[in-house]
């Protein structure tokens, strides 16, 4: 070849590489238009993965939102959103959601409910499973009621009476954990498929160490899993082997759950209410066959994915919350005085009784729980100032669209909204870094409509939270029966910091409270 034509070749190449790699998004995409968090985002992810790596991505984008805007773009087709009109746009138009979920949430290798991407495939294994779900369900399902009355007032509240007589600590977080892995487990299987982390020790450390022992690897799992595949093709472990190892265990734990179910349904037997699997039951009536041979179930793993984004699901966002819910209880002796008299007030209080076993006709009807004012603006408030999804939560544009006042946004582009933003906006949330319930309770109607259509502790539209109802269902039922009869104070504690990444709780995954009886 001629010299100079295999140099104007070069230069063309380079050219072309420079327009479409830096001028392009730069200068002439549409979303050039937008402020950058920083001035590499134009042409580079790196600096959103070096916000991810260094635990810092949710309170610098705070802070980048309260100086730029409600529009920010963190990386070449990354862009954050924190409006109201954005989160109708974005959750309520049905845009799909990204690989992100598949990587971080997937189990057995196959999608779930809350990795699923397109609305259509979602929709159809959403359908079996909301009616169990709806709020009229969860609040009268009387095995709901039964494993309220098993796990929290015939195992949960006597260890607690008695580490109180024996003034002793009792560690919560991991105790949270326990009793609403077990209430739901117990709802969703049946009794007789029932865990007991609460009281089996050894139970519990199985479940929550091989579950969580992955949790500090995830930015490798969430971001760059085919690197995490490839290394691991070559015999080197980005994510300990150990940790890998014992998260099968959970997996494997709750695929036994399923086969078994699915035999106890298969089996004809009449069951009791507290023995009815009721979220496995309608999954596998609407997903699969009843009656199949063990284990040959039609899609055993999809429908065992499913239940694992349910347990899994319920037991973590609602046991950092509880948590957070405990300590900003236990600091404040004036708020566990007004819960108590409100708790009081119940045409039937719940009563702690020593060494007797409760009925569920002696429990307080879960509807009379939910109206509680106090009850309910307390946790409202540790929703709203320590949510435990308060990352971003991404979606992908379908097709180009208007975002926060900027056109031709293109398709493809990955939109995103975090809770821990819209729930610190100051305009909204006067002196958004302090837990003030009363501002729940105190407010006018006008404020507190603003307030709730910026909480956004469950996400929203078609892929907001399945388990809200039993989450309010289980962690009220908690609260009010543990304040109707103690007060709490704070024994010693790790650093109750919440952790910066998608999920987030108490970094020092330790509150130590004692538990001090009221006659
Ligand atoms: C305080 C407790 C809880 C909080 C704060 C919470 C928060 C959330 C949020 C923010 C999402 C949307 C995430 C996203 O799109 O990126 C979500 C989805 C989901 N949550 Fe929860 N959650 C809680 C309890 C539960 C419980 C008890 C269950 C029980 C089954 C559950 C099951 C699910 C499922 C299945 C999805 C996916 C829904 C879908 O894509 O259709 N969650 N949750
Ligand atoms: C599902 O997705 C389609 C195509 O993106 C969209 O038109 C439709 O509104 C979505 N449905 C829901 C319920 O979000
Ligand atoms: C709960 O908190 C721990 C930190 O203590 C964190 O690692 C985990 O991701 C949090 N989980 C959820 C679901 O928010
Ligand atoms: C718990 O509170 C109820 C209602 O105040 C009271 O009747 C009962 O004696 C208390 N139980 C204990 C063990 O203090």
């Amino acid at each position: 070849m001629e010299p100079h034509l295999y140099y104007a070749i070069i230069l063309l190449g380079t050219a072309a590489a420079v327009f479409k790699f830096f001028l392009y998004p730069a200068f002439f995409s549409p979303l050039a238009k937008i402020p950058n968090a920083h001035w590499s985002c134009s042409f580079s992810p790196f600096w959103i993965f070096w916000m991810k790596w260094t635990k810092q991505e949710n309170s610098r984008i705070y802070k980048l939102h309260l100086e730029k805007g409600s529009t920010i773009r963190l990386s070449p087709s990354l862009v954050s959103v924190n409006s109201y009109e954005g989160l109708k746009k974005i959750y309520h138009g049905g845009f799909p959601k990204p690989e992100f979920y598949f990587n971080g949430f997937a189990v057995y290798g196959t999608d779930n409910l809350f990795t699923i991407k397109d609305n259509q495939t979602h929709a159809a294994h959403k359908k079996a499973l909301s009616s169990c779900f709806s709020k009229s369900s969860v609040m009268s399902s009387q095995t709901a009621r039964g494993a309220s009355r098993d796990i929290l007032f015939n195992r949960v509240l006597p260890l607690i009476y008695k580490a109180s007589t024996e003034d002793k600590p009792i560690e919560v977080m991991d105790l949270t954990y326990s009793y609403l892995l077990d209430t739901f487990v117990q709802w969703q299987f049946g009794r007789s498929l029932a865990s007991n982390l609460v009281e089996d020790e050894k139970e519990r450390r199985f479940y929550l160490d091989g579950f969580l022992g992955v949790a500090e690897y995830t930015f490798w799992q969430y971001h760059f899993p085919r690197l995490v595949a490839m290394l691991q093709k070559v015999g080197f472990y980005l994510i300990p082997k150990s940790a890998l190892n014992a998260f099968e265990g959970v997996e494997k734990w709750n695929l036994e759950k399923c086969d078994q179910a699915q035999q106890l349904l298969a089996s004809g037997k009449q069951l009791t209410v507290d023995d009815q699997p009721v979220a496995f039951e309608p999954a596998l009536k609407g997903m699969s066959e009843v009656h199949a041979k063990p284990q040959m179930y039609p899609k055993r793993l999809p429908l065992a994915s499913d239940m694992f984004s349910l347990n899994s699901g319920a037991f973590e966002t609602s046991g950092n919350t509880s948590t957070y819910l405990l300590y900003e209880l236990s600091r404040r002796p004036e708020w566990q005085t007004k819960l108590r008299e409100e708790l009081l007030s119940l045409s039937q209080p719940l009563k702690h009784i020593p060494g007797k076993s409760v009925e569920i006709e002696d429990i307080t009807n879960p509807q009379d729980i939910d109206k509680l004012p106090v009850l309910q603006a307390v946790l409202m408030e540790t929703l709203r100032l320590w949510p435990s999804v308060p990352g971003g939560q991404p979606r992908v544009v379908p097709r180009p669209c208007t975002l926060g006042g900027y056109h031709n946004i293109p398709a493809g582009t990955t939109v995103q909204s975090y809770a821990s933003v819209l729930h610190r906006m100051p305009d909204i949330f006067a002196e958004p870094l302090e837990w003030k319930p009363e501002r729940w309770l105190d407010s006018s109607p006008e404020q507190l409509a603003l307030m709730r259509k910026w909480f956004w502790g469950f996400g929203s539209g078609g892929r907001m939270c399945l388990g809200i109802h039993f989450a309010y269902y289980s962690i009220k039922f908690f609260f009010a029966s543990i304040y109707s009869n103690f007060t709490t104070t704070i024994h010693d504690h790790g650093d109750m910091e919440a952790s910066d990444g998608y999920l987030a709780g108490p970094i020092g995954h330790r509150l130590e409270l004692k538990f001090h009886l009221l006659e």
